[in-house]
């Protein structure tokens, strides 16, 4: 049985004051579904040093590099070493607006899922045109088999990926259970021909506008895992009930 999890990915938003109120929010909390806040850099020492246990801590890229001469980029050291659980890698606002390719993003999980303490989260997704043209299931095998086809069998059991449509991301279009439920079975049954246990024990989440309307159905669907929530993930009490939903 897979355990439910649940990724609030705060893009370039939030406050010291929005940490405060997670922290409290989630305070004692006894949700039976595993959960990430995953904030911009700069509020993880914050929230990891006043976080209670109820959630975990995520960054939203790290570099394919270890170190070195390369401005404004992260590592995956040194999320290892602030304590950071997990790491979104290939978001579509990363592949468009900065340009990351399947090749880098197949890089920088190569690198993370070698890593004992930060757990990669491969989002992939098509765009409205490429679902217009009928190319989605294409799109969404070439982004996986780039990972895929890279990285040793043993280290799946690592992995998250996370199945975000670009066309339902921060629109308020969700994909309906059954379109985001279709998408989950096949990528399942492409993880199945590198792996039976990885297929069976993966966590494939669904994103894109999710909201506490439509979660419960969401998480009902037989391979749908979870979700990774942006929008609603910066309003406290309605993240806590999409939380609650998948528990
Ligand atoms: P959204 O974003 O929930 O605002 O659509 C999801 C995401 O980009 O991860």
């Amino acid at each position: 049985m897979r355990r439910k999890l649940v990724a609030g990915n705060w893009k370039m938003n939030g406050s010291l004051g929005l940490v405060e109120a997670f922290c409290s929010r989630f305070q004692g909390s006894k949700l039976n579904v595993d959960v990430v806040i995953i904030p911009p850099y700069l509020y993880v020492p914050e929230l990891i040093s006043k976080k209670p246990e109820a959630f975990g801590v995520g960054v939203q890229n790290l570099s394919e590099k270890l170190a070195g001469a390369y401005t404004g980029e992260v590592s995956l050291v040194m999320a290892e070493e602030m304590r950071v659980g997990f790491s979104l890698f290939g978001h579509s606002e990363r592949r468009q607006a900065f340009f990351e390719t399947d090749q880098l993003v197949s890089e920088k999980v190569q690198l993370a899922i070698k890593s004992s303490n930060v757990t990669p989260i491969l989002c992939v997704g098509e765009t409205l045109e490429e679902r217009e043209s009928g190319q989605e299931f294409l799109v969404i095998e070439r982004q996986i088999k780039a990972v895929l086809d890279c990285v040793s069998v043993e280290d799946l059991d690592s992995l998250i990926i996370a199945y975000e449509p670009v066309w339902a991301i921060g629109t308020g279009k969700t994909a309906t259970p059954d379109q985001a439920q279709e998408i989950h079975a096949f990528i399942r049954e492409l993880v199945l021909s590198y792996s039976v246990t990885a297929a069976d024990d993966m966590r494939i989440l669904y994103g894109g506008s999710v909201n506490s309307l439509i979660a419960k159905e969401l998480f009902s669907c037989a391979d749908i895992d979870g979700a990774l929530v942006g929008g609603a993930s910066l309003k406290v009490d309605e993240f806590y009930k999409i939380c609650e939903l998948a528990g």
